[in-house]
């Protein structure tokens, strides 16, 4: 549903509403970013440098790092919450239409901003992707500052995940803070779920940010960010820092980019699925669709070895979402399981959320 003009103006709090009008009838392009619901806060700050011109890929960087910087979002960067052993290692990609490049970071331990380390490795070495160790030193060598990304809160829920795991070793939950709540010392129930007959705690969070812009010059460029799986098993990549799974921008196509379950992301290589959709001629939303059904079909034949991928309708039993950009400006958020938001700025309706096509309930 369109925003009224009220809305509109709310929502396009500091930008130069009438520049952005404007657009819609000259020659240049009206600008455009989509990505996750998260990136909304970003697009905020950012829409108003697009809109007078600025580059896409910097506008998708500097709205990724709002939520980077966020202690409070515990899907991206700081705060983000740690693998098994307590560690929060991050990943993170871009990529740039005109240039036809990409760069991205994996398992980067230690530094704020993973997106612009990811665009270093783009920018100022002949790699498209740098992991561990030596992506953390190759953002130390560029002056990114060594920093403790594991907040109090997510070192807590951390903990509470690991006390939870088993009800045969040493480890003991917390007693619950009301006496009658519980039976036991040690039998509260794990915050964030174990394996259980649901699926290999699909319950954990997988977080991320996505944003993917078109520029008022017709560029387009995209970058995801992420914390990856909470209580991952350390060295665990997901689809974030995975050209074409977690992110794909095409100058001759638009672009797309991923939250969610990433090994879905990653085995149907979606981003770049949806990008060659478009290429043949198909919306953003009808190319996000044709890709949810061909990840539906294809959790039905994994389930044949890893049945827990189902739930107990025979669904998938987990989400992956995608946001398209056709570089026309059309746009399209779309969802496996669930509906929810996603978060759009254009000369039309200034940053807002809108609801996601979701393929099944
Ligand atoms: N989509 C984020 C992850 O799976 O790590």
């Amino acid at each position: 549903m369109r925003p009224n003009r009220r809305e509109l103006l709310s929502g396009m709090a500091g930008v130069s509403v009438s520049r952005a009008l404007s657009l819609q009838g000259s020659g240049e392009r009206g600008p455009v970013m989509v990505g996750s619901a998260n990136a909304l806060a970003g697009m905020k700050l950012t829409f108003e440098a697009l809109v007078a011109g600025g580059e896409p890929l910097d506008a998708a960087i500097e709205t990724v790092k709002v939520v980077e910087k966020d202690p409070n979002d515990q899907s991206v960067g700081l705060g983000g919450l740690p693998n098994e052993d307590g560690a929060v290692a991050l990943d993170a990609a871009c990529m740039h239409g005109p240039t036809h490049n990409s760069g991205a970071v994996a398992a980067i331990e230690n530094i704020l901003h993973p997106s612009e380390v990811a665009r270093l490795v783009m920018e100022r070495t002949d790699h498209c992707l740098i992991v561990g160790r030596g992506a953390y030193e190759f953002a130390r060598m560029h002056g990114h500052p060594h920093t403790e990304l594991l907040t109090e809160a997510s070192r807590e829920r951390w903990l509470r995940w690991k006390e939870g795991l088993s009800d045969v070793d040493d480890r003991l939950a917390p007693p619950p803070s009301n006496p009658n709540e519980g039976e036991r010392h040690g039998s509260t129930p794990p915050l964030d779920g174990k394996r259980t007959a649901q699926g290999p705690g699909w319950d954990r969070p997988y977080g991320t940010i996505h944003c993917s812009v078109r520029s008022t010059r017709g560029e387009v460029a995209c970058t995801t960010t992420t914390s990856g799986l909470a209580f991952k098993i350390p060295g665990r990549v997901g689809d974030s820092p995975i050209i074409g799974a977690g992110l794909y921008c095409d100058q001759e196509a638009g672009s797309a980019g991923s939250t969610g379950r990433g090994e879905a992301a990653i085995l149907a290589n979606g981003s770049f699925a949806i990008v060659e959709l478009m290429r043949q001629g198909k919306a953003p939303l009808d190319a996000g669709m044709e890709l949810l059904r061909r990840i539906e079909r294809q959790v039905q034949r994994q389930a044949r070895w890893q049945p827990a991928l189902l739930d107990g309708d025979g669904k998938p039993a987990f989400s992956v979402k995608f946001y398209i950009l056709g570089l026309d400006g059309a746009q399209a958020g779309v969802s496996l399981r669930g509906g929810g938001k996603y978060a759009v700025a254009d000369a039309a309706g200034g940053p807002r959320h809108e609801e996601l096509e979701a393929l099944m309930e």
